[in-house]
């Protein structure tokens, strides 16, 4: 029996002093796996334990009718983050100017420092945003740069991102370097190296993803920072594929800037972000909607965006919770696990070839890349789902083609096994509506 305080610790939440009844059951029901765990079992023998996963797949409200295995564009949010996001909706609407600004709003502050402590930063380093781009922008044109400085930055990284620091070579007269690394990445060294062959005098800042959302390759970020700073050049990483989803902190990484979206792996509301900058670069960095002078060395001024929801981003303390029970080895290990359900089974034909170097497990988690040759890959794509109801994402690119595989923590092992089924006959060619 809970005495009255446990239940309220368990199954309330304080807002504003009063107390709410929140449904817990995601939360409680991954306590309660973890709890049942063998303590001494490592993270690989657990990615293998489905009475753990089963209980975590339960913590999800999914469409089982469908197989999806793009969870890398935005991933679903378990049942108690979007409980708890309704939950502070419903209650800012009963007045907003007084319930939301007043009650529910302040409380930001304890997601910030959440953030914080997994990043392993200040608290007065984090900004909330609405996501990845508003994170990554606010720096990229908030820089001062003059006519002629340089930015570089890679062919494979993020469109938005690009198109942010084109139109600033349009605007202000910069010049944007990308340079081309080779794919599947068997040495970290050659990345390196790639960026390091476009360093010039003129060199102001780069731009790296820290997971390259075409192909999940996990790229040697810290290098490239040590390399950068030898010169001056400051460094922002685009985080997007890689925060909550396996194991680091910002010391592993040592850039200036990190910008990441908290609707992929983190699980939180569509619409949240997180931005980290450097304590002593806040003031530097003009925000994207002006902000009073007095918050010049604030970071959030960074969130001056005028009225907005303050559920999207109070949920993030869900979504961190949920993934805090789970534990961020388990989750990298299980990702693994379940392409490798299907990897082991494909690898062996000759024809399957994959954008990631498969057997370097340092270089990947859950998202993985592969093409076949002589497989039409949109044709594939669109195979898989109309006669599988298995959804994937053709990556057509100017350097290569694949099928990106993304699935969750909540992907049923039966799931990858029928889509390992499918592979099987399109590798043997017995798929003729996907041949090239
Ligand atoms: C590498 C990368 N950067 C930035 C973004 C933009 O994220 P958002 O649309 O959440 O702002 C994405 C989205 O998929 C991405 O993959």
């Amino acid at each position: 029996m809970f005495s009255r305080r446990q239940f309220l610790n368990r199954f309330m939440i304080s807002a504003g002093g009063a107390y709410f009844f929140m449904r817990n059951d995601a939360l409680a029901v991954a306590a309660k796996a973890v709890s049942k765990l063998n303590p001494s079992l490592s993270a690989g023998a657990t990615a293998a334990d489905e009475n753990f996963w089963t209980q975590i797949q339960s913590a999800f409200d999914v469409d089982r009718s469908m197989i999806n295995l793009n969870n890398g564009g935005v991933s679903p949010s378990p049942t108690v983050v979007m409980n708890a996001f309704k939950r502070y909706l419903d209650y800012s609407n009963q007045a907003p100017s007084y319930y939301m600004w007043q009650h529910v709003e302040p409380k930001i502050e304890t997601v910030r420092e959440k953030l914080a402590i997994l990043f392993g930063c200040d608290k007065e380093e984090i900004a909330i945003t609405r996501n990845d781009s508003e994170s990554l922008q606010n720096v990229q044109q908030g820089m001062d740069f003059k006519p002629g400085d340089e930015i570089l930055t890679t062919t494979q990284d993020y469109p938005r991102m690009l198109t942010t620091f084109n139109q600033m070579e349009r605007r202000l007269g910069v010049k944007v370097r990308q340079v081309k690394y080779p794919t599947p990445l068997f040495k970290n060294s050659d990345y390196v190296d790639a960026l390091k062959s476009g360093f010039t005098p003129n060199t102001k800042v780069i731009l790296i993803s820290h997971v390259c959302f075409l192909t999940g390759q996990i790229l040697p970020v810290r290098d490239v920072c040590r390399a950068a700073h030898e010169k001056g050049i400051e460094v922002i990483v685009d985080g997007a594929h890689s925060f909550n989803h396996f194991p680091y902190k910002l010391s592993d990484l040592e850039c200036d800037y990190f910008g990441t979206s908290l609707h992929k792996w983190t699980y939180a509301p569509v619409g949240t972000g997180m931005l980290y900058v450097k304590k002593n670069l806040i003031k530097k960095i003009w925000p994207l909607m002006a902000a009073p002078k007095e918050m010049d060395e604030n970071i959030r001024k960074f969130e001056e965006i005028g009225t907005h929801p303050a559920a999207n981003h109070n949920a993030i303390g869900e979504a961190l919770a949920f993934n805090e029970e789970i534990g961020i080895e388990r989750k990298a290990e299980r990702f693994r696990y379940l392409h490798k359900r299907w990897i082991n089974r494909l690898k062996k034909y000759d024809n399957v070839k994959f954008l990631l170097d498969i057997n370097n497990e340092s270089n990947w988690a859950g998202i993985v890349n592969f093409y076949i040759e002589g497989v039409d890959t949109a044709k594939l794509q669109s195979y898989l789902f109309n006669n599988h109801r298995i959804f994937t994402v053709a990556i057509i690119f100017e350097e290569f083609n694949g099928l990106r595989i993304t699935p969750n923590v909540y992907t049923l092992v039966s799931e990858m096994d029928l889509f390992a089924d499918v592979l099987e006959k399109v590798a043997k060619g017995e798929v003729k509506e996907v041949l090239k």
